[in-house]
């Protein structure tokens, strides 16, 4: 069994699990995460960023269907909510121990390697503006279930200090993904679109852009019965209506300057369905392909807006395997080379999961982890809450 800390090339490193469940509803990413022991060093260091940081494992788990159709159920108002939420959250962990138990069995560790795991939680409600996010999780039953620290409730503080609670994930992209000295762009495609921006000199902004997985797989779920659109060879096939693309954007979301967030509280079906009342002729098929174009124009009309110097966007989620979606962002963003994250070490499943491991680093050493000209605080915050080993 490995010992808690050990010397990897740069020095002592630490390893951290990240778990991530975001609002595509899919399952549970998580990543053995390898960092060094001096976050601070290495966060200064212009070593280039491979070095500092690697993924040494990755797992994913499906959601049982079961609990995916609970949690589609308790994002919104229903009877019992409380009771049921808690009863979620346990299945929820169950799936998590699974992932961490395959992470350490993939690495032959035992839970002592492992200084502490970031659990973000499944995101059921954002409200930054109401002051409140909630992610059903059981933190404690992890910490007790692997024997291994937890910190988790990520987004609370940043809102208790007046911010958005999200993205959490910039400052990450910034530590693994940036070089000094260029303007990049990294966008993740989950069931939100969002953006990070990090000029030339390491200025961050980050923002949700829109909808991209959450109204991309819930047509094609509703009318063809799929998980997703594999590929996008649904989209591929039909025609964007340039009508409904214009009635889709004139939502003020698009439109409203950061710091903002968003998620299926907004765009959701009804959120479609209320906008396609007026397109009623319109076949599900070029509606799909118009929802495709709807995430990428609002991601090209935010990088045209706030980073237009930038030349490379990588991008990252699980829509990055939507070649259909990737291809009408290369279009809408000529002279940006649009790549996979993978082409800088960390391929596209890993970087929420790793994100959320490098967050927990963070907390467990003191440090902020949020942007305050991201989220909108008053200013850097340790987040989270620790559920000791
Ligand atoms: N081969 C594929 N083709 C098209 N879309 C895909 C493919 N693989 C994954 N996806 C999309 O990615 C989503 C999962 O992305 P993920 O980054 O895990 O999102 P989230 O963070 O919201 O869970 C799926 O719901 C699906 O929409
Ligand atoms: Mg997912």
């Amino acid at each position: 069994m490995t010992k808690l800390s050990h010397d990897g090339p740069q020095g002592p490193v630490d390893l951290y699990i990240g778990l991530m469940s975001g609002t595509s509803l899919d399952g549970v990413d998580g990543v053995l995460l390898e960092l060094p022991r001096n976050l601070e060093w290495a966060q200064q260091s212009r070593a280039p960023s491979a070095s500092r940081m690697r993924v040494r494992a990755h797992a994913h788990q499906s959601f049982p269907r079961n609990l995916r159709d609970e949690l589609v159920v308790l994002t919104q108002s229903g009877p019992d909510e409380i009771h049921r939420a808690q009863c979620a959250a346990i299945e929820l962990v169950g799936v998590y121990e699974r992932v961490v138990i395959a992470l350490l069995r993939e690495e032959t560790l035992g839970p002592a390697a492992v200084r502490a795991i970031g659990a973000h939680g499944q995101t059921v409600r954002h409200r930054p503006e109401r002051g409140y996010s909630v992610q059903i999780n059981a933190p404690a039953l992890l910490a007790e279930r692997t024997g291994i620290a937890v910190v988790a409730d990520f987004r609370s503080r940043d809102i208790a200090a007046g911010g958005q609670g999200a993205p959490l994930v910039p400052a990450f992209h910034q530590a693994a993904l940036w070089h000094p000295g260029e303007a990049l762009a990294v966008l993740n495609l989950g069931g939100i679109a969002n953006l990070t921006l990090i000029d030339d000199v390491g200025g961050v902004i980050g923002f949700d852009c829109g909808p991209a997985n959450t109204l991309i797989d819930g047509w094609v779920r509703k009318h063809l019965g799929f998980e997703f659109d594999a590929g996008g060879s649904w989209a591929a096939g039909g025609r964007v209506s340039a009508a409904l693309l214009r009635d889709l954007l004139a939502e003020p979301y698009f439109a409203a300057p950061p710091p903002k967030s968003t998620g299926q509280e907004l765009f959701n079906l009804a959120w479609l369905q209320r906008v396609l009342a007026v397109h009623a002729t319109l076949n599900p098929q070029d509606v799909q392909t118009t929802l495709a174009e709807l995430t990428a124009a609002t991601v090209a009309q935010d990088l045209q807006r706030h980073l237009p110097e930038a030349r490379t966007l990588l991008v990252c989620g699980g829509g990055s395997e939507n070649a259909d979606l990737v291809q009408r962002l290369r279009r809408l963003v000529p002279g940006v080379d649009v790549m996979s994250s993978s082409t800088r070490g960390m391929p596209p499943q890993q970087v929420e999961a790793a994100a959320f491991a490098w967050l927990a680093a963070r907390t467990l050493a003191d440090l902020p982890g949020n942007v305050p000209a991201v989220t909108g605080a008053a200013g850097p915050r340790v987040l989270g809450a620790v559920y000791a080993s």
